[in-house]
């Protein structure tokens, strides 16, 4: 049988389902099977825009059929995904608010009873594939050029905002994150499957990132429709600010942050300033600026881009997802996040939910939230029992980026935690700033907040709660050069009140070889 399959410039003839097959080996086979039939009984032809008659190289422009399939709504499987906003009230079910929706075309970041916000998938169409069908369709994408597709978060579009045109995205292909065994640190406190997810090694060196592409993407669709957004605002303790400034300076849309003055690091200051956004050092904290942008996005046409906005979550989760596609679809035990406004720890137990609601996994992962001692409330909550909440001011802390005292995000995260016996665990100045220097000597170079997390995995071990052999891993947000600061502080011994027990000073050495000689034997133990 001939089949033609045709893009605008290229008319490419099959004369049989294996010549296909053996002409598109760059897609995965069950991808092809579905093209395969899709073109049999919808005699429509389907887009490849250029196909190289050898297999091993891949043009630049290669577009993935199945998704072009989805977008296709003549096609009578093609399912149409979508997603709305609707109020968070997760624990009252019957509550008749779940009525209440909004298109992901307004702007609107709470509810009519003020509360937050979630995006809401239709999960029927996404079930009318199954687990199998999305596990390929995910690990067909990864690594690829394919716009939108070779960013990790745009890899799982469909999940995310499915709705959105490839030509309004704004991505620097984000995500497919290492996650790397930690085979040398987790021998120090005897465990045996413990992994980093290195979300921090990324465009603007955090995971910001992941969310930001997916917000930014939104506000650029909205402006091209002719909405009026005249800027992009957030309140950051950092990275915030640097990814919403980076990705708004890609689509060429004009940014304001609100930073709090002597709060963030120099490496973080400087990336909103060097991506050309109007930067405002505001003396007071984290939760002073966030109080204050709420307030001027209301008056002004500047939409606000903070974690309260629902829309960052969707991007966020996709960590989540690769940890599993990164297992292959297996799921760990145990996975720790560094938290402070809540956004991210939520963002994860959406990401594993949605993995096993649709079939690609069988079960999540049990989360620990850790939280800074010096900005602790979620830990006090969860240690009240989860009966007493309230904010704290929160005290100056290595792990900046988590000094948030009232988070936005507490009813996500408490929801997250509960659902899936989630732990939340805190670690004094001490703890993070060893739990980094012990790591760094295992060859990561850690940043403060994923100091956090690995100090609350080693109390959690100590106690026994996560076992020598429990598949484990922390969740790394930002690059440690970021926060090389607290690092040279910490190697020189300068931090008072801190014993710096890992630290490793450089020695002043005589420029001469007998000092250089001895200073080696010395150290090196030689004789
Ligand atoms: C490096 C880093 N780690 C952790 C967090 C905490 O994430 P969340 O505010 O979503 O809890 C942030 C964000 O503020 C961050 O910048």
């Amino acid at each position: 049988m001939e089949r033609n399959i045709n893009s605008s410039n290229i008319n490419i003839r099959y004369h049989s389902k294996r010549d296909f097959y053996e002409n598109s080996r760059a897609l995965n086979s069950s991808s092809l099977q579905k093209i395969w039939e899709f073109s049999l009984g919808c005699g429509r032809s389907l887009e490849r825009s250029v196909v190289s008659t050898n297999p091993n190289i891949r043009a630049m422009s290669t577009r993935i059929p199945d998704v072009s399939v989805h977008q296709d709504t003549s096609l009578s499987l093609a399912a149409k995904f979508s997603a709305k906003y609707v109020p968070f009230s997760p624990y009252d079910t019957t509550n008749p608010t779940v009525d209440e929706e909004y298109s992901l075309d307004e702007v609107i970041y709470r509810s009519k009873e003020g509360k937050l916000l979630d995006v809401k998938h239709d999960m029927d169409a996404l079930k009318r594939f199954d687990g199998k069908y999305w596990r390929n369709l995910f690990d067909s994408r990864v690594g690829r050029t394919t716009w939108p597709y070779g960013s990790g978060v745009w890899g799982k579009k469909e999940w995310v905002l499915p709705e959105i045109s490839d030509d309004d995205i704004v991505s620097a292909f984000e995500g497919n994150t290492y996650l790397l065994r930690a085979e040398r640190f987790g021998h120090e406190i005897a465990m045996n499957d413990l992994w980093v997810k290195h979300c921090g090694i990324s465009h603007t060196g955090s995971f910001k990132d992941l969310g930001m592409t997916v917000l930014v993407s939104q506000v650029n669709r909205l402006r091209k429709m002719g909405m009026r957004i005249n800027a992009v605002a957030c309140a950051s303790t950092g990275d915030t600010s640097a990814a919403l400034s980076a990705y708004c300076a890609i689509a060429n849309i004009p940014t304001v942050v609100f930073l709090p003055a002597d709060k963030v690091s120099d490496a973080q200051l400087v990336q909103p300033i060097a991506n050309g956004a109007l930067v405002l050092s505001l003396d007071t904290d984290f939760d002073g600026c966030m109080r204050l942008i709420k307030e001027v996005t209301a008056e002004l046409p500047i939409y606000l881009a903070n974690s309260l906005n629902c829309l960052r979550i969707e991007g966020q989760k996709t960590a989540a997802i690769e940890i599993c596609q990164q297992f292959e679809w297996e799921v760990p035990d145990w996975v720790i996040v560094p938290s402070g406004n809540l956004g991210n720890i939520y963002a994860f137990y959406k990401g594993f939910s949605m993995c096993k609601e649709l079939g690609l996994t069988d079960r999540i992962p049990r989360l620990v939230c850790a939280q800074a001692s010096n900005a602790n409330p979620l830990y006090l909550y969860y240690k009240s029992g989860w009966k007493d909440y309230k904010p704290v001011v929160a005290r100056t802390t290595f792990a900046s980026a988590i000094q948030i005292g009232d988070p936005v995000s507490i009813d996500r995260a408490v929801y997250a935690l509960r659902n899936s016996d989630g732990i939340v665990e805190e670690a004094t100045e001490e703890e993070l700033m060893d739990a980094c220097a012990l790591a760094d000597k295992s060859g990561m170079f850690t940043c403060p907040h994923t100091g956090v997390a690995l100090s609350a995995l080693i109390k959690l071990r100590e106690k026994g709660v996560i076992g020598p052999n429990d598949r484990t891993v922390v969740v790394s947000t930002a690059h440690g050069l970021k926060f090389a600061q607290s690092k040279v502080d910490y190697h020189s011994k300068k931090i008072s009140d801190l014993e710096c027990k890992y630290a490793n000073p450089p020695l002043q050495v005589k420029a001469d070889f007998g000092s250089v000689m001895d200073i080696l034997r010395k150290k090196l133990s030689l004789t």
